[in-house]
């Protein structure tokens, strides 16, 4: 890690993970490194316990030994003396899977929170999720599942939005429900920053094949409407996630294309399993066009080197830089890191 440069995300950032583990930065760039779990600790316990303190204190000595700065775009920010950190700025609620689409490389089953999960969630909202808040600016919901369909996060957002009408919200969703009437029903449809829609194509019977139980018109409807709200600047940041594979790393053009009319960037997540074990991610190797040993790892660098995307500065891909080898298109690649700073992502 260069010297001079601190990173100040594990002093703004809180993250609950599935089954109520919690992180203070990304997963991937810290080997999941787990603070404590939020269904059995307090909070504070958590965010200035023994393991936040040894991480920010590694962040003081330099030696960022629980980090992969490998893999880290690091957050800079201004230096810390103290591993003791004010509540978090920024806070990431992916905890809740629930979701009834099934899209090739996430599941092969819907998922629902069960009702005891759910009274386990509901009961933290008043004690432990309001008060947790209370410096935050930015509540992300939700990486885990569909936080249009979840019973759960509905009424944490709503109630959110109620005690804290500051607080700004990033979306995540696969869009079929990302409407005005649905953003209206929340209360946040004026409290967005930025929405993230993954879509894996604009082509409807490639759609229709990865994302089982999809709706494409509705997406495709939405997608206009998020656009309508980037465009008039109601909010910050639009982007589509493009889960890329060998089924649709072709129709990234038509996708860039459609994108750049909408005043979308594209971050591209190379499909990978992170777990999920589905029957698509059991045969990933067959799928994974960018490692340079497919058959079609030659055609994906074409892909790759089309003006369309090669010339757009709102594209990024990341695959963790897991399978970017150096080779022909990795230039393209780091250029489009300065997306990531742009945007201000973590
Ligand atoms: C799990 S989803 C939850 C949020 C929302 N339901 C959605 O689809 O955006 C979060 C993101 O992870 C991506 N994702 C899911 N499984 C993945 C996989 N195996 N590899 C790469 N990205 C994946 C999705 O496309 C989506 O962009
Ligand atoms: S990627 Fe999103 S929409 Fe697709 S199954 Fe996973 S949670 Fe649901």
């Amino acid at each position: 890690m260069a010297n001079n440069e601190f990173c100040i995300k594990p002093y703004n950032f809180f993250e609950i993970g599935s089954n109520g583990d919690c992180f203070l930065c990304c997963r991937l760039w810290q080997n999941s490194y787990c603070l404590g779990n939020i269904l059995e600790q307090s909070f504070d316990d958590i965010w200035n316990g023994e393991k936040a303190v040894a991480l920010r204190q590694s962040i003081i000595d330099n030696t960022y030994k629980f980090c992969d700065t490998n893999l880290c775009l690091k957050i800079t920010g201004p230096a810390q003396t103290s591993p003791i950190a004010p509540y978090p700025e920024e806070v990431s609620l992916c905890y809740d899977n629930t979701c009834v689409q099934q899209c090739v490389y996430c599941r092969d089953e819907p998922q629902v929170m069960s009702e005891e999960e759910q009274a386990k969630y509901d009961a933290l909202i008043e004690p432990v999720f309001i008060p947790m808040l209370k410096n935050a600016k930015l509540v992300t919901v939700n990486v885990a599942g569909e936080v249009f369909i979840s019973k759960h996060s509905k009424k944490l957002i709503k109630r959110i939005a109620e005690v804290y009408p500051n607080i700004k919200f990033a979306i995540i969703t696969n869009g079929i429900l990302c409407s005005e009437e649905n953003l209206n029903k929340l209360g946040i449809a004026d409290k967005i920053n930025d929405i993230r829609i993954s879509i894996p194509s604009c082509i409807e019977t490639t759609y229709n094949k990865i994302v089982r139980n999809g709706n494409y018109k509705a997406v495709m409807e939405n997608l206009k409407y998020v656009s309508s709200l980037k465009k008039s600047g109601k909010i910050k940041v639009f982007h589509i996630n493009y889960v890329l594979s060998l089924w649709n790393y072709k129709e990234l053009i038509p996708m860039a294309e459609l994108a750049r009319d909408l005043g979308a960037g594209i971050h591209v997540l190379i499909a990978q399993n992170m777990g999920q074990d589905t029957k698509f991610l059991k045969e990933i190797e067959k799928y994974t066009v960018t490692d340079p040993s497919h058959p079609e790892f030659n055609e994906f660098v074409k892909v790759m080197n089309n003006p369309v995307i090669k010339n757009n500065p709102n594209i990024f891909i990341n695959d963790s830089y897991k399978n970017l080898k150096p080779n022909s298109f990795i230039k393209v690649i780091k250029n489009k890191i300065n997306f990531r700073k742009k945007y201000g992502w973590n």
